[in-house]
């Protein structure tokens, strides 16, 4: 996480990376801060809180530059003090550093400065001491930086401001990097949607990849492999879907977003999902990996190729070095994540090492997009909210589309997509909306709560206590509702709440369970086709063919979204937590 955006070149970078680091603060929002190479020096400003607050604080909207770092921090290493914000600077004051990732030997590093004056509690500073220590022996930056580079061990991306060196150095380990070629100068950043205003042409760095960036220019070298080209490409992204349009936060534009995405599905080339078909059915295994809400999605789509005979297993990252002793080259990997930079995942590459790898991802560009074999764009466009909801549901109707194509079923796929695009429709209408509001009103003041589902239903059970404990703080379990019996009961008394997704595939089953959850006198807000007398509260939602799941994914949604603005939260930015997380 934290998000890393620098500018070099002809015009005043200031405004430029105010408006670009805004565009970063998903990544992290503990802390902001910024070194401004000006005529009197490197300026530092910094503090906790966020990006706004900081840059009223300081007036940095005041300041003038061709050449700035900025930085938006998610705390890894110390925790959220001013001292710890980036940037970090060294002794004389001449180096300062932005950083993404974490320096795994810094304490060993640090020891080594012994000499040196550290003020923060971060890995991060070591790298501005340990490039000061070279140039004080007379190498250049970059060369500087290319030593610090061989030295730290993990996964880190960073740039380094010189005083009074025209050129800022930027270094790609692990952590994303992807260059802006802008007319008037050269950008650096964590993603693209920070310079897009400026440039749609970018380069995504590879590990390894060390870019001197001067006013006029930039130069790429590999420092693992000299033979790496570097592609231009053009980014296709409109400045318009980065803002929150009419509503008031990321997470519900986003939410409300999906209908478009899904019925764009219908026109989207679908050619990379017939090749990853193939593999899949050629495959003795299939490996479904991912991570949080992308678990989720790897486990809808192993239980629809299981449902269609194939052998799907769902795997989270950090569990797949255990299954390595029963791998087999025939087995194939479908990689979720709509980041593509999850540590989990990327950590448990070297296991699917000589096996194929489908990617299922939003991001371009980056780690994982880039070690996959075939490539399924999820196409959500920028997801800005901490909580994935467009990604999470786009990801999981491509899966299901992956599913359908391997079991031989392409023509009911895309006439369920078409049914549940139409039925879409009739989602979220005035009624359907109050209904939620009631439910949300509802389970507010709640500490805890069940959600509960059998078969498909029990997964989406899964994906709405995880969006309610991340923007309501209310904790949310999910049980299978066949195994409610087994113990869970033991808790129900006349206080207790239950979300319930029924479809019509499940009704007959879960009734029973509900009975038994109601004798108990356990309320519940009930998520189905037509309405039943043990629903407390009523939320209807449609079907759509093997899609229905979308339908409560959507409600789901809005419930954790509504909960949370009733308790005044800002979903957009829930506390302790940001999107991308790239630490084990
Ligand atoms: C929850 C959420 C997280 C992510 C998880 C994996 O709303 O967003 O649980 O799903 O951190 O992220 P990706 O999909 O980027 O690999």
């Amino acid at each position: 996480m934290c998000g890393i955006i620098a500018y070099n070149g002809q015009k005043d970078a200031i405004p430029y990376l105010i408006d670009g680091i805004r565009n970063l603060e998903y990544r992290g929002y503990d802390s902001f801060g910024c070194a401004v190479d000006t005529d009197d020096g490197i300026i530092v400003k910094k503090d906790i809180g966020r990006i706004d607050d900081v840059v009223e604080k300081y007036k940095i909207n005041a300041m003038s530059a061709k050449r700035a770092i900025f930085h938006t921090r998610w705390a890894t290493h110390g925790s959220v003090t001013k001292d710890n914000a980036h940037p970090m600077v060294d002794c004389a004051g001449k180096v300062a550093v932005v950083h993404n990732g974490i320096i795994e030997n810094w304490e060993e590093l640090k020891s080594e400065l012994g000499t040196h004056k550290f003020v923060s509690d971060t890995d991060t500073e070591v790298l501005a001491h340990l490039v000061e220590e070279r140039m004080k022996t007379g190498d250049s930056l970059d060369s500087a930086v290319r030593y610090t580079f061989g030295r730290i061990k993990g996964s880190s991306s960073f740039v380094v401001l010189n005083k009074g060196n025209d050129e800022m150095v930027a270094v790609k380990k692990g952590s994303p990097l992807v260059l802006g070629l802008a007319k008037s100068g050269t950008f650096v950043s964590s993603d693209v949607p920070s310079f897009i205003k400026h440039t749609n042409k970018v380069i995504y760095l590879n590990d390894g990849d060390m870019v001197r960036i001067s006013k006029n220019k930039y130069e790429i070298t590999n420092l693992i492999d000299k033979n790496i080209r570097h592609k231009i490409n053009t980014v296709n992204l409109a400045v318009k879907d980065l803002g929150k349009g009419e509503h008031e936060h990321f997470m519900l534009k986003e939410i409300m977003e999906q209908q478009e995405l899904l019925k764009n599905l219908e026109s989207t080339d679908l050619s990379a999902t017939q090749k990853a078909a193939a593999l899949i059915k050629k495959a003795r295994t299939v490996y479904l990996v991912g991570a949080g809400t992308s678990f989720h999605v790897a486990r809808l789509g192993a239980r629809l190729m299981r449902d269609n005979g194939m052998n799907a297993v769902p795997v989270q990252g950090q569990d797949l070095p255990s299954y390595k002793k029963i791998l087999s080259k025939k087995d194939v990997f479908v990689i979720i994540s709509q980041s593509g930079e999850t540590a989990d995942i990327i950590n448990s590459l070297s296991v699917m090492n000589g096996n194929k790898k489908i990617g299922i991802i939003n991001v371009e560009g980056s780690k994982l997009a880039y070690e996959s074999d075939i490539l399924i764009n999820v196409g959500a466009g920028p997801e800005r909210a901490v909580a994935s909801t467009k990604a999470f549901t786009l990801s999981a109707v491509h899966i299901t589309l992956l599913a359908l194509f391997a079991a031989g079923k392409k023509k009911e796929a895309l006439r369920d997509l078409n049914l549940m695009n139409i039925n879409m429709y009739n989602l979220l209408v005035p009624s359907v909306m109050e209904a939620i509001d009631r439910a949300a009103q509802r389970i507010k003041g709640l500490e805890s709560i069940f959600f509960l589902g059998r078969d498909y239903d029990y997964i989406l059970a899964l994906e709405g206590a995880l969006k309610l404990k991340e923007i309501a703080y209310i904790h949310a379990e999910a049980i299978d509702a066949a195994t409610f019996k087994h113990g869970p009961l033991a808790l129900v008394t006349n206080k207790t709440y239950a979300v319930v997704i029924v479809s019509e595939d499940t009704k007959k089953d879960i009734m029973n369970n509900l009975q038994e959850f109601k004798a108990r006198k356990g309320k519940l807000v009930g998520i189905a086709e037509s309405n039943a007398e043990s629903f407390d509260l009523f939320i209807r939602m449609q079907s759509g063919g093997v899609f229905t799941f979308v339908m409560p994914t959507i409600l789901l949604q809005l419930l954790a979204y509504k909960t949370s603005r009733q308790k005044n939260i800002d979903p957009d930015y829930p506390r302790s937590l940001a999107k991308s997380v790239t630490v084990l």
